[in-house]
């Protein structure tokens, strides 16, 4: 057997992507007993993009995909595996939308397969392929793709104001050069299961057949482990490297809600100006929400090489993942 070399892995290329179709809360207080007074002042919402008709996960994946594989320099022939984060694939529960993007791509040399870790996907994804890229130095592609739209239900005022549609890339390399994907943190409370679920699995004959799976949640449950999440995530990044916030350019964290960043910023040593927040514009989109809000980042100028970021996110399981990123691109 052959000793491995430990490489380091990269981000090379961001993308994303976010149907044109926008509704703003206005457009939601026509559907449900709502204002926009109180989806700004609960949640620092004010519009989400929806998907037409003609989209899906793998329609709005792809484009991200693409745009992160331009970005990065890379073939899609190169590539070793594709990961696709969903929690709202186009098929229950196969093929995979992993698989979708594959042939889409042409990415005839590339693994594919669809990660199951709700809204950290795409933090769970970062971790595995690095680790499939100690073995396997080729490229990985990770795609997070989301159509909350068509799990809410539309007159459940609860739930339906939260989410949005779109879909974040990444493109990840193998270097000598020290950088790129750094310390992680994945946990979860199975305890905590059903605080976020949507029916429509094989549970029982009555779910698999007849379920209309609609999103169904526990805000208040949910709100109180992203805070004790974001704030471990933070506080064991800062500890692991004996850094202060000072260290820290950019928290990127998962865009479900700005008063859950308020009430981490009381908790911790990090202050608010530091949080990278695009959920006014775009709502919570899962998954994709971190991808989305790095490529925006990317676009605007804000990452500087040798910028350290740390990724946080927590979602239905109970599931939180966390990850150092040094910006080397
Ligand atoms: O990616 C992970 C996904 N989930 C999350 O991140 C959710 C985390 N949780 C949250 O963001 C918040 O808990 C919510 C935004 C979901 C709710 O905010 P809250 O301050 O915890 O409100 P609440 O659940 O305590 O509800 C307060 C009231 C209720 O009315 P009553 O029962 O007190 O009369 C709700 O019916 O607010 C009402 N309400 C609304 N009113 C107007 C809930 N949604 C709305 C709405 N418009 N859209």
């Amino acid at each position: 057997m052959e000793e491995l070399a430990v490489a380091f892995t990269h981000i090379a290329g961001t993308g994303s992507a976010v149907p044109q179709k926008v509704l703003t809360n206005d457009d939601m207080a026509k559907l449900v007993d709502t204002s926009d007074e109180w989806i700004v002042s609960h949640t620092g919402i004010r519009q989400r993009h929806v998907v037409g008709p003609e989209e899906n996960a793998a329609t709005l994946g792809c484009q991200a995909a693409r745009r992160a594989l331009e970005d990065a320099g890379v073939a899609p022939e190169e590539l070793g595996t594709v990961i696709v984060t969903t929690t709202t694939p186009d098929y229950a529960i196969y093929p995979s939308v992993a698989c979708e993007i594959q042939g889409m791509l042409g990415a005839k040399h590339a693994a594919a397969f669809d990660l199951s870790a709700a809204c950290p996907g795409f933090v769970y994804g970062l971790v595995v392929a690095r680790g499939m890229m100690q073995v396997d130095p080729r490229p990985i592609l990770v795609v997070s793709t989301e159509i909350m739209s068509r799990t809410i239900n539309w007159g459940d005022r609860n739930t339906c104001c939260l989410f949005g549609d779109g879909a974040g890339a990444v493109v990840l390399k193998n270097a000598d050069a020290p950088g790129g994907l750094g310390f992680h943190l994945l946990g979860a409370d199975g305890t905590g299961a059903l605080a976020i679920h949507r029916e429509g699995g094989v549970r029982t004959e009555e779910t698999a057949r007849n379920a209309p799976g609609d999103l169904k949640m526990d805000g208040r449950a949910v709100f109180n482990f992203a805070v004790r999440s974001f704030c471990d995530i933070i506080a064991q990044t800062l500890e692991h490297y004996g850094w202060t916030e000072k260290d820290v350019a950019w928290i990127v964290p998962h865009q479900a809600n700005t008063r859950i960043i308020d009430a981490a910023v009381k908790r911790i040593a990090v202050p608010h100006e530091k949080f990278y927040v695009n959920i006014d514009r775009f709502a919570n989109t899962s998954s994709a929400s971190i991808p989305i809000a790095l490529d925006e980042m990317k676009q605007k100028g804000l990452l500087k090489r040798g910028d350290r970021l740390v990724f946080a996110a927590f979602g239905a399981g109970l599931v939180y993942g966390g990850i150092a990123v040094e910006w080397t691109k």
